[in-house]
């Protein structure tokens, strides 16, 4: 902006007086205009909208004052700035023009170089004040453009949460219109609790924003609409402090309907996946029951038979006379000792091949292996290769579920066992040991002098269907995983220095009741 676009006007009812003004400030750059009496000068002001006036106080007719009262009440005029000349010098006089709006006073008789000042002074403030008011205009359109484009729905409210302000999306969210929602108590009306009562500036979560001043995040609100429906949203409430004092704040919510929806979904995914993990896990166990078949009914058989040849000597010692009571008894209570270990083994079948339960329970890890390698046991036999445990852990507990850690470990040995089938080292047999490498971890290691991993094992190893035997599955490992995964737990490997593997399960370990704690060792 130039300086000649600044219009100056002189009013004065003394020709001489505006004469010297005139001559004062001409050549300074500004437009100067002049009027002889009040009705005159608003006449000149309404036509040119000056940024300045010099007005004389003492004028016949309208004075200075009513001059200005007249360009202060109208909002057209209001902001131009108003410099009283009398020579009336009394306090006053001066004080009445500062309170009808004048921004200076100059007394008479004028010095030239304080009129030329003064007015350079305040016409360089309007100035600023214009641009300083043309750039907030601008601020608050690009302020107002981007609430409007927001998606989230934005409330200004006062110190009692009433509604100052609210943005497009607010409106559209809360189905009240933009006018509608100004002056209402956000807090009874839109944000209520979720069992729908109001809430106020002083209760919980709000205080802290209102009473203490700090901004709150939360995170599941029930925003109400105009209709009594309602939704879900997350919201944020922030202070505005002025001077340290809360003045307001700014509450930002989105509605989250659709998010957790998806998270309903996402989380029904997931339950299905856990049920087929669980369904895969059992017809796993089913089939490696399935390949253990054959050693089962070898055990069973074992009893059975000795059971038929005790029940025929028992009718043979009951048809004697006089009956060797003796006798009679030892054999039938072989049949019963025999009887048991059958019903023993199938019982550990069943076991093992129930349906898995839901829940798991403390067990004393060691236990757990004692019970592998009962059900290995069968298969160890037949395949020639020993199985041998070194418990390092005691006096600690796991929370498994006992079927799923026993399916895991036994897929291990049965893996070790078929690694080591067709090498020298079968006699060394599978090792199995428990031990603690962290506090509060225990880990089972299954470790083999078998035929060794694949190179590219690492890659593979746990995807289902990976199997390089040709009666193989492939699902052992990765459904080792799936369970170890459940349990919150590690499966890990490593290729042995002197040949085959060692695969080994981490489980979370908690001393038992009776003991003080887990210590690592081994
Ligand atoms: N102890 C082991 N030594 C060598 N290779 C192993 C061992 N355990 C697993 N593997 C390899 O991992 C593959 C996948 O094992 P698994 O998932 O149990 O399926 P499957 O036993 O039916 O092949 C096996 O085919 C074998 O190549
Ligand atoms: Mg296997």
């Amino acid at each position: 902006m130039s300086e000649s676009d600044d219009t100056v006007l002189l009013v004065d009812d003394n020709p001489t007086n505006l004469e010297v003004l005139y001559q004062t400030l001409d050549g300074q750059g500004y437009r100067l205009l002049a009027a002889r009496g009040g009705e005159a000068a608003l006449a000149i002001i309404h036509e040119t909208n000056p940024t300045l006036i010099l007005l004389d106080i003492m004028m016949p007719g309208m004075d200075g004052f009513q001059v200005c009262e007249r360009l202060k009440s109208n909002p057209k005029t209001a902001d131009i700035a108003v410099i009283f000349l009398s020579a009336l010098g009394d306090t006053d006089t001066k004080v009445k023009g500062f309170e009808l709006g004048a921004v200076d006073y100059i007394s008479k008789p004028f010095q030239a170089a304080e009129i030329v000042a003064r007015v350079a002074t305040h016409v360089k403030i309007r100035r600023l004040e214009r641009q300083l008011s043309h750039r907030n205009i601008e601020l608050e359109r690009e302020i107002t453009r981007i609430l409007a484009t927001m998606q989230e729905g934005v409330f200004g409210v006062d110190i009692n949460a009433r509604i100052t302000y609210a943005n497009r999306a607010a409106a559209q969210l809360s189905g009240w219109g933009q006018d509608e929602l100004v002056g209402q108590a956000a807090l009874t009306t839109q944000l209520r609790a979720a069992d729908g009562s109001p809430r106020s500036t002083q209760s919980v979560p709000y205080r802290q924003v209102f009473g203490e001043g700090r901004r709150i995040e939360l995170e599941c609100e029930t925003i109400w609409r105009k209709d009594q429906s309602q939704f879900r949203a997350s919201l944020n409430c922030t202070p505005v402090l002025e001077r340290g004092q809360v003045r307001g704040a700014v509450i930002v919510f989105r509605d989250i309907t659709q998010r957790l929806q998806a998270e309903l979904e996402l989380q029904e995914t997931r339950m299905e996946l856990q049920k087929q993990r669980q369904r895969l896990a059992h017809i796993e166990r089913l089939s490696t029951m399935g390949e253990m078949a054959a050693g089962f009914a070898h055990e069973v058989n074992q009893p059975l038979t000795a059971i038929a040849n005790y029940a025929s000597v028992s009718r043979r010692l009951a048809e004697k006379e006089p009956i060797e009571r003796e006798k009679l008894d030892s054999a039938l209570e072989k049949m019963q000792t025999q009887a048991l270990r059958a019903s023993e083994v199938i019982q550990r079948l069943r076991s093992f091949v129930r349906k898995p339960k839901t829940g798991r329970e403390m067990r004393d890890p060691n236990a757990v292996v004692e019970e592998v390698i009962a059900l290995a046991e069968v298969d160890s036999r037949y395949n020639r290769v020993p199985i041998h445990f070194t418990p390092g852990v005691n006096g600690v507990q796991v929370c498994i579920d006992d079927v799923q850690i026993q399916q895991v470990l036994l897929n291990l040995v049965r893996n070790a066992m078929e690694a080591m089938g067709a090498t020298p080292y079968r006699d060394e047999g599978v090792n199995i040991t428990s031990c603690s490498p962290a506090p509060g971890v225990v880990r089972f290691s299954v470790v083999d002098h078998g035929e060794g991993l694949a190179d590219d094992a690492e890659d593979r190893l746990f995807h289902p269907f990976y199997t390089t035997k040709d009666d193989g599955m492939g699902i052992g490992l990765s459904v080792c995983a799936t369970i170890m995964q459940d349990h919150g737990g590690e499966i890990g490997f490593r290729r042995n220095e002197n040949g085959g593997a060692t695969f080994f399960i981490d489980l979370a370990a908690k001393p038992c009741p009776d003991t003080d704690s887990v210590t690592p060792g081994q």
